[in-house]
């Protein structure tokens, strides 16, 4: 048994597609273990993407966050880290495949609607971070 940490982000909210996104997720075998709805922080934000702290997008992916509400999942199920990465498809939306996540809903790499966590000890770190 796997866990991941998912971020619906601000793009989606702000269409009111949450909904839509949740139930991709939920017609899978993977569980919604936990669910909530917060405007994240710039404190919050920073702790989340340090690693992308020296990245040239770093500032605009800090105010693109912090814009709005997101809403945090934590996803359980076998290789649940990889599942949902697949679901979600790559990071740019026009690279994604057209029936993942971000295919179908990402606007650009910035507002690419949906986040999850890369590896195991990443989603435990993001998993404390947001509940
Ligand atoms: S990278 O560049 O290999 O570290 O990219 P990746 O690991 O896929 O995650 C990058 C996260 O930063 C967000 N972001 C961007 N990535 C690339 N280019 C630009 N311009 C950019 N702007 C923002 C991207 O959405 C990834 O966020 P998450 O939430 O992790 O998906």
């Amino acid at each position: 048994m796997e866990r991941t940490l998912v971020l619906i982000k601000p793009d989606v909210l702000e269409r009111k597609l949450m909904g839509e996104i949740i139930s991709v997720y939920e017609k899978t075998n993977l569980h919604i273990a936990a669910i909530k709805i917060i405007k994240p922080t710039e404190q919050i934000a920073e702790k989340h993407y340090i690693e992308h702290k020296e990245k040239p997008f770093y500032v605009e992916l800090i105010r693109y966050i912090t814009r709005g509400e997101v809403c945090a999942l934590i996803i359980e199920g076998e290789n649940a880290i990889t599942e949902v990465r697949k679901i979600n498809g790559d990071t740019d939306p026009e690279k994604a495949e057209p029936a993942s996540i971000r295919g179908k809903y990402g606007i650009s790499k910035t507002e690419n609607s949906v986040h999850s966590s890369d590896s195991k000890e990443s989603s435990e770190r993001e998993i404390s971070i947001w509940f």
